[in-house]
């Protein structure tokens, strides 16, 4: 049980209210990011004459040291210390003597660990925004072939009108570019640097918090020392964030293994994407699209546990504060194992072209073009809507599809039909005509397309 307090104590701590304390299972998690706060802490402390230029260069020395033998495994983190804190100042004071004792000079763990957190998810909001980008161009390449896979376009999982596969995945496109555009508004907003807010009230010491900042690439340090020890509102917006990520995650999850059954089999999934039964040898499971659908439920825990967690915090720091460590980095590799495993997945996929289309030239998916075509002759849309009505029912009834429906039928119903009217509702007539900036029509579509491999180009990850 090694702490960095007990002078005031005049009983030991008890095994289980120190083990029911300590972080140091979960916050070594981040010994890299609490020592490069270290090392921007001493650098200040040294040019502002607080502490000597040969004590900063034994401490640093001292911190690389540490942060190499981590690395290595040469040097491991045991329980013995409370905290990550803990562990690095005792083994700095270990290693380098007094000198080690000083580092901690104008700052508490409250300001710390605010600093670790921030510099922690920064790291991981970059790593993120990485795997969202690979997934946005597995989907980019899917929309360059896909220009001209027709498929059935669904409202109410019932078939609706036809699209393509540039379209249907242009739309996945759209969201995972907008979950990109969330993650650098929190990067943005929470690059204000906490260290040097001490406890809660600051310090003494002549710190320059700009300084600080600026070498731990922050735009500028926190403005209230209070906010600064207690703010986890940067933890609430990731989680927010990665919840989103997670409910498109698994809207696609869903519809994958939609298109995987039997019944559809519009996709066919790579055998290193699928897992078999240990008791039908015919079955090919979509557990990787399960899982990720399953594990949103955890990221989703997070956020609601994080968000009540915070919700009776008197100002400043409390010690509850501490359990937004787990929940957060749960959070964070869910949902970047879950972004790498669906990339791979979607990379992988073959695509069952012709059922697709047979599947779009089925269920009338072209009905509201049949009626668009009366609209062309002079007749209003909702009587048009009417007509084709009808059509549909007399097409139920002998179990065919408009395009096999004789032009006497047609007339029928409806003298201003003409023979042009099998070309109108053609299926790929249907969708080639559609060209409205953002629709499926291969020529619109095009423009997206390009506009979104523009995006990717000037927007490529920061690692
Ligand atoms: N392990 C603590 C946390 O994660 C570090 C801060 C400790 N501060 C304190 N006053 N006990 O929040």
């Amino acid at each position: 049980m090694a702490q960095l307090w007990g002078g005031r104590f005049t009983t030991k701590t008890d095994r289980l209210v120190y083990n029911f304390n300590a972080s140091i299972s979960f916050d070594q998690k981040f010994y890299e990011q609490d020592i490069r706060g270290s090392l921007a802490h001493v650098h200040m402390l040294a040019r502002q004459g607080i502490l000597t230029a040969d004590e900063e260069q034994r401490i640093t020395e001292g911190l690389e040291g540490i942060a190499r033998d981590v690395r290595s495994g040469a040097l491991q983190i045991t329980s013995e210390y409370e905290d990550i804190h803990s562990f690095v100042e005792a083994v700095l004071t270990e290693r380098i003597g007094d000198a080690g004792k000083k580092l901690h000079t104008g700052r508490s763990r409250n300001d710390q660990v605010a600093l670790d957190m921030k510099l922690y998810i920064r790291d991981e909001i970059d790593a993120v925004d990485s795997e969202i980008f690979n997934l946005l161009q597995v989907l980019i390449r899917w929309m360059d072939e896909g220009l001209t896979m027709y498929m059935p376009g669904f409202t109410h999982l019932q078939k609706a009108q036809p699209v393509t596969l540039a379209h249907h995945f242009g739309a996945y496109f759209e969201m995972f570019r907008r979950d990109r555009s969330r993650l650098s508004d929190i990067r943005r907003r929470m690059n204000l640097c906490p260290l040097g807010s001490g406890a809660l009230a600051g310090t003494t010491y002549p710190l320059d918090r700009f300084y600080t900042a600026e070498l731990l690439g922050f735009d500028g340090p926190t403005r209230n020392s209070m906010d600064s020890v207690s703010d986890r509102d940067y933890v609430l917006e990731l989680l927010g964030c990665l919840s989103t990520v997670m409910m498109h995650l698994s809207r696609f999850s869903e519809e994958i293994i939609i298109w995987n059954s039997n019944e559809y089999r519009f996709v066919e999934l790579d055998d290193g994407y699928s897992t078999g039964s240990s008791i039908m040898p015919q079955k090919k499971n979509p557990d990787i699209a399960e899982l990720v659908r399953g594990k949103t439920g955890r990221v989703y825990g997070a956020l609601v546990s994080m968000l009540t967690t915070m919700k009776g915090i008197p100002l400043a720091y409390d010690k509850d504060m501490q359990e937004d460590k787990e929940l957060t980095f749960d959070a964070i590799d869910t949902a970047k194992g879950c972004l790498r495993l669906f990339a791979g997945m979607l990379d992988t996929l073959t695509f069952n072209r012709e059922r697709m289309e047979e599947s779009a030239r089925r269920g009338f998916t072209n009905a509201t073009d049949a009626a668009d075509y009366l609209v062309n002759h002079g007749i209003p849309f909702r009587d048009a809507h009417g007509i084709v009505g009808k059509l549909v029912l007399l097409c139920l009834e002998r179990n065919i599809s408009l395009d096999e429906l004789p032009l006497d039928d047609y007339k029928a119903v409806c003298p201003a039909f003409d023979e042009d009217i099998y070309q109108a509702v053609s299926m790929e007539a249907c969708v080639d005509r559609r060209l409205t900036y953002g629709a499926p029509g291969p020529e619109a579509m095009k423009v997206v397309i390009a506009e979104n491999h523009a995006y990717l180009e000037e927007n490529p990850p920061k690692r």
